[in-house]
């Protein structure tokens, strides 16, 4: 061992540092594509399941233990923290996100709360719990972006083209500001509670901020998501969203590593923030049924492309289609530890 080996391959690449073993994850590795969690969450409802820490230990553990993946990430939802201030919301199998009564008016804003540690009990016991079952392996604690969890809010649920939450942001861009403030405080509330018990980086999950001009995306979205990251500058900060290839200069001056999905290269990526971040994806996850050798070939040139930038952790461009097979992820994490390095060291030769 020398002085430079970093104990974690992932928190060594989100530095940009890059030792002998490029690192992966996967989002959404903690959910419907293993059968042991869909045993375990029977009878439960996702919310619930939220809540009761011994569940959420189980879970958050079940993929690492399975694929040996470089991290994990804490198995909560990006509703959670506003589940945990009262609003009225739920998680519908096969829908996503349902609120009961939607926000649109001022005083529906007004009655958006701080979120303090003690609303979230149970996450900080998960988490602690966690952090003493996973070692070295670092756990991911993540959180919604206000854009995103706003549009859930605004909504009342999944959108195709987000037309109320537009109209309200420009159409209302006092009352957008507020209600974005307001998600801000919330969500680095629930990012420092997970850190406090241990996380040992974050996620910034914008999801849906691809739906955006680029000019809206600066005046009515960055600045709050900005405000979130800004508070949890002690750990290494991950942003990431679907479809945000015009928009990944601005979410890298906000961000320590920057997440990218599998419409653009990751070295075209790396071109268009600078060269200067570690970056995160970007394997299309629709091609996790694919013949096996043709797929194989797909990560290596994710791996090829990464090269480009300082760090690269590897993983898909979205989450784990719930229909996937998991021994697929698992080969995957084996060809990236064993084959990884060396694909790296040949794309910069
Ligand atoms: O493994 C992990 O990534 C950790 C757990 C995690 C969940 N949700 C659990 C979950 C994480 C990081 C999230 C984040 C999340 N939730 C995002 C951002 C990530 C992304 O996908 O872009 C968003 C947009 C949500 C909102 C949400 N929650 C959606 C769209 C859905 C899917 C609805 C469906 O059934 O298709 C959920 C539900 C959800 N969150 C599930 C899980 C495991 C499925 C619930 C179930 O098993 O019934």
């Amino acid at each position: 061992m020398t002085a430079s080996v970093n104990p974690s391959p992932f928190l060594g690449a989100a530095k940009g540092e890059m030792g002998d073993r490029v690192p992966v994850w996967f989002m959404r590795q903690a959910g419907r594509s293993l059968p042991e969690y869909r045993a375990l969450r029977e009878g439960t409802a996702m919310l619930d399941s939220c809540r009761q820490p011994e569940m959420v230990t189980e879970i958050t553990l079940q993929p690492v233990r399975r694929h040996g993946v470089d991290a994990a990430i804490f198995y909560s939802d990006i509703m959670v923290p506003l589940m945990a201030i009262g609003i009225d919301l739920d998680i519908v199998s096969g829908v996503g996100p349902v609120v009961a009564h939607p926000i649109r008016t001022t005083r529906d804003v007004e009655a958006l709360r701080p979120l303090t540690p003690d609303d979230v009990g149970y996450v900080t016991e998960a988490v602690r719990a966690l952090v003493a079952e996973l070692g070295e392996t670092p756990l991911i604690g993540f959180t919604g972006a206000p854009f995103t969890l706003a549009s859930y809010l605004v909504e009342g649920g999944p959108s195709k083209n987000y037309a109320r939450t537009k109209a309200l942001m420009v159409g209302q861009p006092e009352l957008w500001d507020e209600l974005c403030r307001r998600l801000a405080v919330i969500s680095a509330a629930f990012l420092r509670v997970q850190v406090d018990a241990g996380a040992r980086a974050v996620q910034l999950f914008d999801s849906w901020a691809g739906a955006l001009s680029v000019s809206d995306y600066r005046r009515h979205v960055l600045p709050h998501s900005a405000a979130v990251l800004a508070e949890l500058t002690d750990v290494p900060r991950i942003h990431f969203g679907v479809g945000t290839g015009e928009l990944l200069a601005d979410m890298a001056s906000i961000t320590d590593v920057i997440g990218v999905d599998w419409r653009i290269e990751l070295a075209e990526a790396s071109r268009r923030v600078g060269g200067t971040h570690p970056v995160q994806g970007n394997i299309d996850p629709a091609l996790l049924g694919a013949p096996w050798e043709v797929l194989a070939d797909r990560v290596r040139d994710v791996i090829r492309s990464g090269a480009a930038a300082p760090g690269h952790i590897v993983n898909l461009g979205h989450g784990v289609p719930p229909d996937t097979d998991p021994t697929v992820l698992t080969r995957i994490v084996e060809l990236v530890h064993t084959e990884g390095a060396q694909l790296r060291a040949e794309a910069l030769a």
